[in-house]
């Protein structure tokens, strides 16, 4: 469906030209007013420069042209010369009707549909998932169900951190406890084992373990460093262990990103893409994009209107390795030749900010992507506690995903059967929904790239700007529909008619901006601007709730268009929560 604003400015534009004025004049814009109107056009101030004349005279001319137009109840000058304008409410109730009967809830699919792979995820294989990865699940997660819902394909891939010394360091503390396993056996020539040597809980142990011995002992790191280059060139053993941390890493991640209502289509990794780095590594030298630097490959990648210092993007080190950027880019290479996406999407911390800035100039300039490949990098901010640094647990350590998540469903259920008596089992999945709703609520709320305080106490309330208090009034909205069946209505057949009174029609107004919001919300990879707009659509829905009598209305048509306009509110609500990424209960 066209969207009403487009609609609003048509009419505009058709009246600025009658008026004999430059229809480039005719935006409209919601109004910063509310309380004088709900649209308006400044068009005519700018005129003025223009065409000599006062704003106001300019204003009136247009608004004569507008007048018996059946889009408006209200098109009036005012001084200096803005144009307020009012919508018919009949008009609207026409459009919300349209709105209703389509299935899209009246978005329009993108008309050229882009393939779009987005990189969000991005766990370290035997580390336990932290607070720290939870951000770029969380926002990737709805940026992949916005562009879906607009018709682009989308293409998640969780791009595991699985290569570099963390495997070396495993390897070698497996070695020190089991030296006696056959992936130790230089001799041994036969299939290993099925079974992992260890427990999803062992290696979470293993990996700090090492990683804090290593710092301490010169010889173990070393042993590491030589664990690592073995993997990396074919050690048989090395790399059979490898296949086991990555199937016992994985299970257990995928188990945890179910929790959070986060999937993916592609569970590639680092180690995928370094098959890529010979031919990279060659291709950029013969075509002259690299050069040595003090053995190093390097690729000068500073452009003349940089205000910081770029340095040059390293593809190799002296002594041959490769590093983080050589990952990316061949990462790069692999993406092109499987999926030739039109644009690749990169939801990572913001402090990596400068390794997408080499990455990405590095993959325009070699020519490793077409002119026309978008690059995007979506850095986003750190989530603090309520001391304002980074999130902790109680005792100061690395908060655990899975922790916190327990944590607030605890919360969830002891909010939940405070007050009344409700099934335990119910309310154990009811909690389960509400929490996660309070998480990424909290976090999506927020513009991505801000840092922001987690604050258990405010995401958990049932008021305010927060997850629960969405869910509770989609709740409220179902179990008025489900009395009004109980009377013998039936919702489904209801039928939108124009607004009774100012809270209808604001509620309205709210619905009928629903793809406008969705469509700008993903041009500007903006979930924010959902929460911002399902924060609204609640508290207009709320207000028109407290104020009217809905299912002791005697009058049935206007009950059921009352009725109709709750279906549609629930549908766009629950539309917005399913792109944010969690839904609601029945009941709670
Ligand atoms: N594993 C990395 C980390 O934990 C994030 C990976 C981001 N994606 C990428 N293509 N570099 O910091």
């Amino acid at each position: 469906m066209k969207k009403i604003l487009d609609l609003i400015t048509d009419e505009m534009v058709k009246a600025f030209e009658a008026a004999g004025y430059d229809t480039k004049f005719a935006k409209v814009t919601l109004s910063n007013r509310p309380d004088l109107c709900e649209y308006q056009c400044n068009g005519a101030m700018a005129a003025a420069k223009a065409y000599k004349k006062a704003p106001i005279m300019i204003a009136k001319d247009v608004v004569g042209k507008l007048e018996g137009n059946g889009l408006f109840s209200m098109a009036d000058a005012v001084n200096p010369g803005f144009i307020n304008l009012n919508l018919n409410p009949e008009f609207l109730g026409d459009y919300l009707k349209e709105m209703q009967a389509d299935p899209d809830l009246s978005i329009e699919k993108a008309k050229n549909p882009k393939k779009i792979i987005i990189d969000y995820g991005g766990p370290n294989v035997a580390k336990p998932l932290h607070v720290g990865h939870l951000r770029s699940a969380i926002i990737g997660e709805s940026i992949k169900r916005m562009g879906r819902f607009l018709g682009h394909e989308m293409i998640g891939d969780v791009h595991l951190g699985d290569w570099g010394l963390q495997m070396g360091l495993i390897i070698t503390e497996l070695k020190k406890r089991k030296p006696d396993l056959v992936y130790f056996d230089e001799n041994y020539t036969g299939e290993y084992p099925e079974e992992a040597p260890f427990t999803i809980g062992e290696l979470e142990e293993i990996y700090p373990t090492a990683s804090a011995y290593s710092k301490e002992h010169e010889d173990y790191k070393e042993e590491a460093m030589q664990a690592t280059y073995l993997l990396q060139h074919g050690h048989r053993g090395y790399q059979g262990i490898l296949k086991h941390i990555l199937n016992v890493s994985v299970t257990d991640l995928k188990r945890n990103y179910e929790n959070l209502n986060v999937t993916f289509d592609l569970w590639k990794g680092e180690s995928d893409a370094q098959p890529y780095i010979p031919g990279l590594v060659a291709y950029l030298k013969e075509n002259g994009y690299s050069y040595e630097d003090q053995g190093a490959i390097v690729v000068d990648v500073k452009e003349e209107s940089d205000t910081k210092e770029v340095p040059p993007c390293m593809i190799l080190k002296s002594d041959g390795a490769s590093l983080y950027t050589t990952t990316d880019l061949a990462t790069i290479v692999q993406r092109m030749e499987d999926y030739h996406p039109d644009e690749i999407l990169y939801v990572v911390d913001k402090r990596q900010e400068m390794h997408f800035v080499q990455v990405f100039r590095c993959a325009k300039k070699a020519k490793l992507v077409e002119e026309d490949t978008k690059l995007t990098f979506l850095g986003f901010g750190t989530m603090n506690g309520k001391d304002g640094k980074p999130f902790k647990t109680r005792e100061g350590g690395v908060m655990r995903l899975e922790y916190l998540l327990k944590d607030i469903e605890e919360e969830m259920f002891r909010k939940i059967t405070e007050n009344h008596a409700i099934d335990p089992e119910e309310a154990r999945a009811t909690a389960k929904l509400v929490g996660l709703s309070a998480i990424k609520y909290g976090d999506l709320s927020n513009q991505a790239s801000k840092d922001y305080v987690f604050d258990i106490d405010r995401f958990t309330s049932f008021e305010g700007n927060t997850g629960p208090y969405i869910l509770y009034t989609i709740v409220r909205i179902k179990s008025i529909l489900s009395k009004y069946r109980d009377q013998g209505g039936t919702p489904e057949n209801a039928v939108i008619s124009q607004p009774a009174s100012d809270s209808e029609k604001a509620l309205m107004l709210s619905l009928s901006r629903f793809n406008a919001v969705c469509e700008n919300a993903f041009e500007e990879i903006a979930p924010h601007k959902i929460c911002s707009y399902v924060y609204e659509l609640a508290n207009n829905f709320n207000s028109f709730y407290h104020e009217t009598r809905i299912l002791s209305e005697e009058n049935e048509g206007q009950k059921a268009s009352w009725i109709a306009l709750l279906v549609l509110t629930r549908d766009v609500l629950e539309k917005c929560i399913d792109v944010l990424g969690f839904s609601a209960p029945e009941r709670m």
